[in-house]
């Protein structure tokens, strides 16, 4: 795959965010390209991550054929993790699911796992370790929410040897796309000269159907202003204006297990700004610095991949887009290092837009603690032996 080499990277304690960069050509072998403006990452190194890129494909109740076009496209050797929070009342969404996962799996034999969020075994697994920031208090399980999911996705991973994650929506209409975004994941770890790595995708267009035929937008209704502020954000601290932020809510997005072992996740929606505003944070002023040595050694690179497919998915409407302004927002207004400044704005775009009433303040979204330090044998054996919804076939 050929980039466009990262000339630009903004540097904040051991944080490298990269500028965004753009895949030229999709698929490269070993070859040298004469360009100090590219990057070549072969097509045999890509594949030769891909046992070790778990992905997770956090589940809602989506449409099964756009489930089975996701599994399908997503490479062989990676092995898949499915995190349901689907409905299990009649008409039972959760066991179609299963059912689609199994007919996959005989016909590909590609390694998959798929597993409830309400899942008995993993809700004790977690509480057996004091962990219970994902445990809701309603009914001893894991809560719903995506962040929860994926939080759930990246322990499975780990417990499964896997040394980065990846996590894909499940309402992909286009399964050329989620191809690249696997490969795309893998380039950019590729790319990485650290062990703490994140790589998230910012899709070149996301085509709207209009009276006159697809219209193919570049920019997203909530990402456009959740990288404006994010963007505020570092320039009313630093003093210097920026716009390296393009990937605020890159649902799209993959990590080293590395650096998931050291992030906090947020509840629901937050959880893509949250990682961005979490690592500006804790690791510009850490409360232990003495922990962090090796990541202050390494660094933690940010890479920011623009895709070369559309991103096509389900658009779930006006209340939920709001709902995700208002949740990607309280996260930057409710850091540490947000100014006055910057909460006076945000409130200013909540209420001009009408997602909040003049007087209020945006909920402090729930973070959950970092998960590095759960003992995950333990914590998988206790899933395996309790779980009441998990299917692994390998
Ligand atoms: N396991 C689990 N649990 N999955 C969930 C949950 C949950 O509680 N809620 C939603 N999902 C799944 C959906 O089924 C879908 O596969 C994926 O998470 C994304 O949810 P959507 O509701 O489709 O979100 P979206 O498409 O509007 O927004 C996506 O893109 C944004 C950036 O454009 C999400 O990935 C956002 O997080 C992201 O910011």
């Amino acid at each position: 795959m050929i980039l466009e080499s990262s000339v630009y990277k903004e540097i904040f304690g051991p944080l490298i965010v990269h500028e965004s960069q753009k895949v030229i050509k999709f698929d490269t072998e070993t070859e040298v390209v004469e360009s100090s403006l590219v990057n070549n990452i072969p097509r045999e190194e890509i594949y030769e991550i891909f046992k070790d890129l778990a992905i997770v494909i956090p589940l809602k109740n989506e449409k099964l054929h756009l489930l089975d076009g996701v599994l399908k496209a997503i490479p062989h050797r990676c092995p898949i993790i499915v995190v349901s929070a689907s409905q299990k009342d009649i008409p039972n969404h959760f066991k179609m699911e299963i059912e689609l996962v199994k007919h996959y799996y005989s016909l590909t034999h590609s390694r998959v796992m798929i597993i409830h969020q309400k899942d008995m075994g993993a809700a004790e697994a977690f509480k057996e370790q004091g962990y219970m920031d994902i445990i809701d208090e309603n009914d001893g399980l894991i809560r719903f929410g995506k962040g929860e999911g994926m939080l759930l996705g990246v322990m499975l991973a780990k417990a499964i040897g896997a040394r980065y994650v990846g996590f894909i929506d499940a309402d992909n209409y286009i399964p050329g796309a989620v191809n690249e975004y696997v490969k795309d994941y893998a380039a950019g770890i590729l790319m990485s000269d650290s062990d703490y790595t994140m790589v998230r995708l910012k899709w070149r267009h996301k085509p709207k159907v209009m009276q006159r035929g697809l219209y193919f937008r570049r920019r997203g209704r909530v990402s456009e202003i959740t990288n404006r502020y994010l963007n505020l954000l570092v320039a009313d601290r630093t003093g210097f204006e920026t716009d390296i932020f393009v990937t605020g809510n890159a649902g799209e997005h993959a990590m080293s297990i590395k650096l998931a072992d050291l992030m906090s996740f947020s509840s629901g929606y937050a959880v893509e700004t949250h990682q961005l505003v979490f690592l500006l944070d804790r690791m510009t002023r850490p409360n232990h610095p003495e922990k962090l040595k090796d990541v202050y050694e390494q660094g933690i690179e940010i890479f920011q991949i623009e895709t070369l497919n559309p991103h096509i998915h389900e658009e779930k409407g006006t209340e939920h887009i709001n709902e995700m302004i208002l949740v990607s927002l309280a996260e930057i207004y409710h850091c540490e290092m947000c100014t006055e400044n910057v909460k006076k704005r945000i409130l200013e775009e909540l209420y001009s837009r009408k997602i909040l009433k003049k007087g209020e303040i945006p909920p402090k979204p729930r973070a959950m603690a970092p998960t590095g330090e759960i003992d995950i044998e333990r914590w998988f054996k206790k899933v395996k032996k309790r779980s009441d919804t998990l299917v692994i076939l390998e």
